[in-house]
């Protein structure tokens, strides 16, 4: 099917400026009705296709076939990945939208899910679990919005996120995604939406259109397997993962995103009950659905997707298509759909009304380009205060055997580890790259960085990073150790959860030279620890804190007492997994254990 055959014929003059749908003073729904009565078939069709920035080829495909979005998957930058060059490209895209004859603005996706963490140089906010564990709901509203000024000063207008998962099972590798394995937690979370989009919607110039995903029962799979099987009843998936979405809508999210996992067998991509009935009719959702990269394809178990199953996804309710490569073949089979009647045109047309309701909210027909006013906002001395006062909330002390912590800041120090002096590791997935990576990936503060500033001298501070050279003439050694960086699946860890091989040996190091130990535990999620924790002296859970490592400092040192309380229970061993509240089984430490510094704690 060429361009031509499919949009017939050469695209008219540009809309004049009078016309209703372009007048900001009528209301929402009347600029509505009035651009969907003026839509052919493939205007409507196209704003329901979403593509990745790497698929566009040429770049006027975005015109072409009408795309009613583009987005970056995790890692999808620019040649010149800095908040200038995203701006720059933002709105080169968005000048190609605005030359179809509707002059309809695109959205722009990218996982936000840390801070704006696929641009180098941005302020990497603590990850989700570290955020639950500061049971901080307010920080949590000023985090989204800092990250809504980073995300709008490189123009991008969609942020997909929160994850609003509700983890039960620590094997999984996206529980570092969850605010924690109750419901309580995300839910007291959602503030992050009122951070990225204001009040509502377009209120302010940093609103940017948030997503509450991954809908519904992502972190309740068999095994802790992503994209796996939830088999729970509907009562339990409804008490446990539902709260969350429906706190989520009553703060007016503007996208919901489907989990790629299924429920007691049947793909949540594909279920009209969960996505039409629940989320739509009885949470009575109003915004538009989004489905997961490429996740129709999954819908009858064999690879690509087919126009039966793109109409089984658009009668479930999904409004729009992450297709997000073959934008060309997904166009032409779902017109085949609509002209066959497979797919109603009302579906088309709420779907529309949906996806358009939102960009005119957004103010993207008034103000479709970056405002560059914010662009500087990007890694800003202030957005990286927040973060490191995250840093310091989300700490959580586990042990502090004799009082080892806080550390005298004239104290000789030998400091140790992988993830002690990498800020690869310290930010985890969805980092720069879609997985991460250990190393410098990005401008910040390593944890060694932020000790070596709290120490009173900071030539008495030694670091190795396997430990060697630690002698007893040291007052306390430091490990830092831990998870390297992974995203989704690849994080999936269905044997054991203990430490690696590399950070028990530099334990056994530090061990040996009989100085007291103290651990700082950099990961995902809780790991295997009982067996060696009566070997440390204190163990200091610090997560995934991103790019403010002085924040972890500031605690090892008693700047900021250790306030942070577990958002997950810390299991004894990974053979309990799942383990979680309430369930009868003893953990090393239960949800909300956490030790303060003073004695009453
Ligand atoms: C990924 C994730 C989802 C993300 C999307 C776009 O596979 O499941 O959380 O928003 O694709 O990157």
């Amino acid at each position: 099917m060429t361009a031509a055959g499919l949009l017939g014929g050469a695209p008219a003059q540009a809309p004049a400026a009078e016309l209703p749908y372009r007048n900001a003073a009528l209301p929402v729904d009347e600029r509505v009705e009035d651009l969907l009565g003026r839509m052919t078939l493939d205007d409507k069709l196209g704003q329901m296709t979403q593509a990745d920035r790497s698929a566009l080829d040429p770049q006027s495909d975005i015109a072409t076939y009408r795309l009613g979005s583009v987005l970056s998957g995790g890692g999808s930058a620019p040649a010149q990945n800095t908040a200038e060059g995203w701006a720059d490209m933002y709105d080169a895209y968005q000048r190609t939208a605005l030359s179809t004859p509707l002059g309809i603005p695109l959205l722009y996706g990218v996982d936000a899910v840390h801070g704006h963490n696929n641009v180098r140089g941005a302020t990497i906010f603590p990850h989700n679990i570290g955020l639950g564990a500061t049971g901080d709901p307010e920080l949590v509203e000023r985090i989204g919005a800092a990250t809504a000024e980073e995300v709008a000063g490189t123009g991008v207008d969609w942020d997909f996120a929160p994850c609003l998962c509700v983890a039960r099972n620590d094997r999984w590798g996206r529980t570092y995604e969850s605010f924690g394995e109750v419901p309580e937690l995300p839910t007291a979370m959602t503030t992050l939406i009122t951070g990225l989009q204001g009040e509502t919607l377009g209120s302010g110039p940093a609103s940017v259109l948030a997503t509450a995903k991954h809908y519904l029962g992502d972190g309740g799979t068999e095994g802790g397997v992503d994209q796996g099987d939830t088999r729970l009843s509907e009562a339990e998936l409804r008490a446990v993962h539902l709260p969350p979405f429906r706190e989520a809508v009553a703060r007016g999210v503007g996208s919901v995103m489907v989990s790629y996992s299924s429920w007691n067998g049947e793909k949540v991509h594909g279920s009209a009950y969960l996505i039409n009935g629940l989320l739509k009719e009885e949470l009575g959702f109003d915004g538009f659905v989004v489905s997961d990269w490429g996740a129709i394809d999954q819908l009858d178990g064999s690879p690509g997707f087919t126009g039966a199953e793109i109409a089984q996804g658009i009668n479930a309710g999904l409004d729009m298509i992450m297709v997000p490569y073959e934008y060309r073949e997904f166009l032409s089979l779902l017109r085949q759909e609509v002209q066959a009647g497979r797919i109603p045109m009302e579906r088309i047309d709420d779907a529309n009304r949906r996806i358009l309701t939102k960009k005119f909210e957004l103010g993207l027909f008034e103000h479709p380009y970056t405002d560059r006013s914010l662009t500087g906002t990007v890694g800003s001395a202030a957005h990286r205060e927040l973060a490191r006062q995250a840093v310091r909330e989300s700490q959580v002390l586990l042990k502090n055997e004799g009082g080892v912590l806080p550390l005298d800041p004239g104290a000789r120090v030998f400091v140790a580890g992988k993830s002690a002096d990498d800020i690869g590791n310290q930010s985890g997935g969805w980092t720069i790259s879609w997985q991460g990576g250990s190393g410098e990936v990005t401008p910040g503060t390593t944890i060694l960085d932020g000790i070596r500033a709290a120490a009173l001298d900071p030539a008495r501070v030694a670091y190795d990073r396997e430990g060697e050279g630690v002698d007893g003439s040291y007052d306390v050694a430091v490990a830092v150790v831990g998870e390297t960086p992974y995203a989704e699946g690849a994080g999936d860890r269905p044997g054991g959860l203990g430490l690696d091989q590399e950070d028990l040996d530099t334990l056994g190091r530090l061990r040996a030279s009989g100085v007291p130990v103290v651990v700082v535990l950099v990961s995902g999620r809780p790991l295997d620890v009982a067996g060696p924790l009566a070997d440390w002296d204190a163990l200091l859970a610090a997560w995934l804190p991103g790019t403010e490592g002085a924040g972890v400092a500031d605690v090892l040192y008693g700047a900021y007492p250790p306030t942070g309380r577990l958002p997950v229970t810390w299991p004894a061993s990974a053979s309990q997994e799942p383990i979680n509240e309430g369930d009868g089984q003893q953990p090393l430490f239960p949800l909300g254990y956490g030790l303060g510094y003073g004695a009453a704690d």
